[in-house]
C-alpha cells in the first residue's frame, strides 16, 4: 500500500493540448507537450496519493498505478474534470486548454476552391473549466491553476489567481524556448493567494512539480 504525505488523497491532474476539430481531418491546437502535468502526476502518486490524470491528447506514457483519461476536446476535458473533481482533494490544472473552437464541426472534408483565395474561421469561446468548477469547490478542496504567458508574467499570473479563485498558480514565461513547451525544462513562480511568492531555478519538470507537491502535502499536514 502506498505511503507518504498524500496518502488517502485523491489528487486529480490534467495534462496536454486540447484539440478542436474543424473537419473529419483537421484540427486546432496549441504546443502543450503535457510534460508538465505527467511530472505532477508521477510527483503525486510518489508521495502516496490516489492519482487520475486526464490527458488530452498524450503522447506519453502514464505510470503504473495512474489513473489515466484520455480526451481530445476541451469539452470532453471539462465533463471528465467534472466527474472526478467532486470526490478529489486537489485539482492541478496544467493542460493548455483551447480558448476557442470552431463554431461548427463540418462532417466533410472542407475543400479549397480556385476563387477563395482566402478563407475565415468563425471560432466560439470554450468554457473556463476552472471557472465552470469553482462553485462547486468545498474549503478543503485544492485548486491549482498554470500561466503560460510571454509577457507581464507575474502581473497577468496574479489577474488569474483572482478571477479564477485559485489557491496557487504555477506562472511560467513561455518566451523562451530553453523552459516551458516541450522543454524538460522548467522555470516557474508559485503564486499564493495570500500574495507569496518563491520563484525556482531552471531545472527539470520533475523537479518542479515535486516542489509543487511539497506545497501541496504542506496544505494537509495539519
Ligand atoms: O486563462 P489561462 O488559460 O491562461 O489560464 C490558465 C489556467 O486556466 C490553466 O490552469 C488552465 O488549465 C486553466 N484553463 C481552464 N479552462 C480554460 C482555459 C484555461 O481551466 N478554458
Amino acid at each position: 500500500a502506498p505511503t507518504g504525505p498524500l496518502q488517502g488523497r485523491k489528487v486529480v491532474v490534467t495534462a496536454g493540448g486540447t484539440r478542436e476539430p474543424l473537419d473529419p481531418v483537421r484540427y486546432l491546437t496549441n504546443r502543450s507537450s503535457g510534460k508538465m502535468g505527467f511530472a505532477v502526476a508521477k510527483a503525486a502518486q510518489r508521495a502516496g496519493a490516489d492519482v487520475t490524470l486526464i490527458a488530452a491528447n498524450p503522447t506519453l506514457e502514464a505510470p503504473e498505478g495512474i489513473h489515466l483519461v484520455k480526451v481530445q476536446t476541451a469539452a470532453e476535458l471539462l465533463e471528465a474534470v467534472q466527474r472526478e473533481f467532486s470526490d478529489a482533494d486537489v485539482l492541478v490544472m496544467a493542460a493548455a486548454v483551447a480558448d476557442y473552437r470552431p463554431a461548427e464541426v463540418v462532417d466533410h472534408k472542407i475543400k479549397k476552391t480556385a476563387d477563395n483565395q482566402t478563407m475565415s474561421l468563425k471560432l466560439v469561446r470554450n468554457p473556463d473549466i476552472i471557472q465552470t468548477l469553482a462553485p462547486t469547490k468545498r474549503a478543503n478542496q485544492l485548486m491549482i491553476g498554470f500561466a503560460a504567458e510571454t509577457n507581464d508574467l507575474i502581473k497577468n499570473a496574479k489577474k488569474k489567481i483572482q478571477s479564477k479563485k485559485l489557491d496557487l498558480i504555477v506562472a511560467n514565461d513561455v518566451s523562451q524556448t530553453s523552459i516551458g513547451f516541450n522543454s524538460d525544462n522548467n522555470q516557474v513562480t508559485f503564486l499564493f493567494g495570500d500574495g507569496r511568492q518563491v520563484k525556482t531555478p531552471v531545472e527539470s519538470k520533475q523537479k518542479v512539480a515535486d516542489q509543487l507537491i511539497e506545497i501541496v502535502a504542506e496544505e494537509f499536514k495539519s
